[in-house]
């Protein structure tokens, strides 16, 4: 399995923790971004993220912003891509649990790092449960089928 994680400016150091705790863990991560000292947009950063898992190419992410708003909607735009914002442990697993989150989101200004922490454990331990939850995701896919949202990454972006 390959968690690829990216953040903005206000990511960084919490994106570095996350890192660090998935190298403990000997689980294999990507870093997509920012270490930049300087203000970037939210949206370069996530983007990377939710393309490679709407097309399959990785099957999690984690995205750190200030308040984890900005990646959330940036990321949801991606057909496939079910991104959770979570703030503690029990939306950590309803996400999981319930509508098979495939990326998480995390707000670096809003959560104490060490919750966050807890919250990646959480959110990586627990399984889909299936069943009337799937139905409900169907009805999300059928929904994605009738929009055109396959936002393509500008040939600018950086990193
Ligand atoms: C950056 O200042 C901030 O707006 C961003 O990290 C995030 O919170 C946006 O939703």
């Amino acid at each position: 399995m390959e968690i690829n994680v990216a953040s903005d400016h206000a990511g960084v150091y919490f994106k570095s923790r996350v890192l660090q705790y998935l190298a403990e863990k000997k689980i294999n991560a990507v870093d997509l971004g920012t270490n930049a000292d300087a203000s970037v947009d939210y949206p370069d950063y996530g983007m990377k993220v939710a393309k490679l898992v709407s097309e399959g190419k990785v099957e999690q992410g984690i995205l750190v912003c200030g308040t984890g708003v900005g990646m959330s909607i940036v990321a949801n735009k991606f057909s496939g891509v079910r991104a959770a914002l979570c703030h503690n442990k029990e939306t950590a697993e309803a996400s999981r649990r319930h509508n098979d989150a495939n990326i998480l989101v995390l707000g670096s200004r809003v959560l104490d790092v060490e919750l966050g922490l807890t919250i990646v454990e959480t959110w990586l331990a627990t399984p889909f449960e299936g069943g009337r939850h799937q139905r409900r995701l169907d009805k999300i896919t059928e929904i994605e089928k009738t929009l055109k949202n396959a936002p393509e990454i500008p040939a600018d972006t950086i990193e």
